[in-house]
């Protein structure tokens, strides 16, 4: 052996001693209980997902925290209890901030928009600036465009129906849910129509559907970014990014126009009442004085990110749910025709019309509790501070599993895995012990800004949809698997059914 490869022996017998042995001697997060995991060798670039957490939740006894390994090893703290949640989102949120490397690839799609701010750029330059335009007085303004989309995605459903000589359609209904949300989000989010419903195949609508969809190249990028550096990612000849370099280049483009065109009817039309122009969130942020071209693509193009794929999400659990409980279901249509008017006429609606159907929201929360679209919330630590009666030092690196605390045994009365929307229709907690055991939309101020518009629209598409058609559960996965106990969950960016939802679509009688 050559000096070198000593030297270099040696390092290496000296940092893998440190690693095993002197660090976790020294570490001050010891004395957390520790979840159970396979040899490192057999986990080492696994990143454990939220189904994991949950069973440490039942397993490992915690005062509130419990550690595991990540992916390469790296330590991370899982909340289990309100306290620390409390901690976390609400007492001391800008204590922490979202990892670096995801904070490095949304930057790089959506831009520097509210999803990525720290600080006080989070809380002063953008938070603030935006939250007005989500305040019910606006949001409610914007019902009527969640309806007419939802009326023209069910009569082009009909059409469907209607053409295939049968009397029920089968059909993958997540791609389906993919398009009111992409219209919705694009008229009522930022003034943009990307039209899906009406042309699934315009060019706008491909290149969106194609950059974002949850592919295997999608997933082959996600495992990559958590192993190599944004840079070198964005560099590589990856399938994933030229797809998603497109549909972000053509979504730029196309909200800039707006942009654009506004501000030059906001220069001729100045002094006219605000809301009545541009309804929209982008639309009421811009009359309230905020101009700049980037800023504005920017925030766009986060709530396109934020705002598709997670309603699509929870429309597609609801929709699973619902097939699998035609009492739910025949409950939930007696209530919206007894209400609504029927889609087929071409009236309008109001805010106050779906909000007060109690059976619609209780469904709307139960689906959001059992399968929360974002499963999981991320933070690291910007200096030692105590965490649920823990002094934790700068670095550590917490989640916070939505998905297992929605469905804690010790936070939920009765039968948390039981779809049951009756916990909700007598109090607002659903029964939970605690306000921070619903944690589908977070809490504090990096809650989720645009809470009321997804319920909104997740109950105004809902609505529609089971107001016309009666859904049966046929299967799910690439092989239409029909017990539905065999489903897959994706947890990636969303909760998602791997393979698609498969249900049997009938127009509803009576
Ligand atoms: C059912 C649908 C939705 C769910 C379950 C959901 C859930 C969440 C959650 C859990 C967060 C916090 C994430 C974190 O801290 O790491 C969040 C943040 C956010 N959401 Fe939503 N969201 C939904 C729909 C929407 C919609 C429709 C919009 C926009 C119109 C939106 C815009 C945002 C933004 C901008 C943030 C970042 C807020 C901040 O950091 O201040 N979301 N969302």
């Amino acid at each position: 052996m050559t000096t070198l490869q000593l030297s270099l022996f040696g390092l290496f017998a000296i940092l893998f001693l440190y690693k095993t042995i002197v660090a976790p001697l020294r570490n001050p997060l010891r004395h957390i209980p520790r979840a159970k995991q396979p040899p490192l060798r057999r986990r080492l670039l696994i990143e454990p997902d939220s189904r994991q957490c949950e069973e440490w939740m039942r397993e490992t006894p915690n005062d509130g925290l419990i550690r595991y390994s990540g992916i390469l090893g790296a330590e991370r703290i899982l909340v289990t209890d309100p306290r620390g949640v409390r901690d976390i989102l609400q007492l001391q949120p800008y204590s922490f901030v979202k990892p670096g490397p995801i904070r490095k690839i949304i930057r790089s799609i959506l831009g520097d928009g509210l999803v990525v701010a720290e600080g006080s750029m989070h809380k002063v330059s953008q938070r603030k600036v935006l939250q007005p335009a989500f305040k019910f007085a606006h949001i409610k303004d914007l019902y009527p465009t969640f309806w007419s989309k939802s009326v023209e995605f069910v009569d082009s459903l009909s059409k469907q129906v209607a053409s295939s000589g049968q009397e029920a359609i089968t059909l993958d209904i997540i791609p389906a849910l993919g398009r009111p949300t992409l219209d919705i989000i694009g008229l009522a989010g930022f003034g943009l129509d990307f039209n899906s419903v009406a042309d699934p195949s315009n060019d706008l609508t491909s290149n969106y559907l194609h950059g974002f969809s949850a592919s295997k190249s999608a997933q082959l990028r996600r495992m990559l970014s958590l192993l190599l550096p944004g840079w070198f990612l964005d560099i590589l000849p990856l399938k994933r990014n030229k797809e998603l370099n497109a549909a972000v280049k053509a979504v730029r483009q196309a909200s800039e126009r707006v942009i654009q065109q506004r501000k030059a009817d906001l220069q001729r039309t100045s002094g006219e009442k605000p809301t009545a122009q541009f309804p929209d969130i982008l639309g009421v942020t811009m009359q309230s004085g905020v101009i700049d071209t980037a800023d504005l693509i920017n925030q766009s193009m986060t709530f396109l990110g934020a705002g598709q794929e997670t309603t699509t999400s929870a429309l597609g659990w609801a929709i699973y749910q619902i097939s699998l409980s035609p009492e739910v279901q025949s409950r939930l249509r007696e209530e919206i025709r007894a209400n609504l008017p029927d889609p087929s006429i071409g009236t309008s609606i109001t805010a106050e019309a779906i909000d007060k159907l109690p059976y619609l929201a209780a469904v709307c929360s139960e689906t959001l509790r059992l399968f929360p679209p974002v499963h999981m919330i991320q933070r690291n630590l910007t200096h030692d501070l105590t965490v649920c009666n823990t002094a934790a030092p700068k670095g550590t690196s917490f989640r916070i599993s939505i998905w297992a605390l929605n469905r804690s045994p010790t936070l939920w009365a009765s039968d948390p895995l039981v779809f049951n929307p009756e916990r909700w229709l007598n109090d607002a907690r659903g029964g939970a012990t605690d306000l921070y055991s619903f944690l589908s939309f977070s809490h504090g101020p990096r809650s989720c800004i645009g809470e009321r518009f997804a319920r909104a629209e997740m109950a105004t598409v809902l609505a529609a949809l089971v107001g016309r058609f009666h859904f049966s559960f046929v299967g799910s996965g690439v092989d239409v698997n029909p017990d539905p106990d065999m489903l897959d969950c994706e947890f990636g960016v969303t909760t998602k059914i791997n393979g698609g939802l498969w249900v049997n679509m009938q127009p509803a009688q009576g």
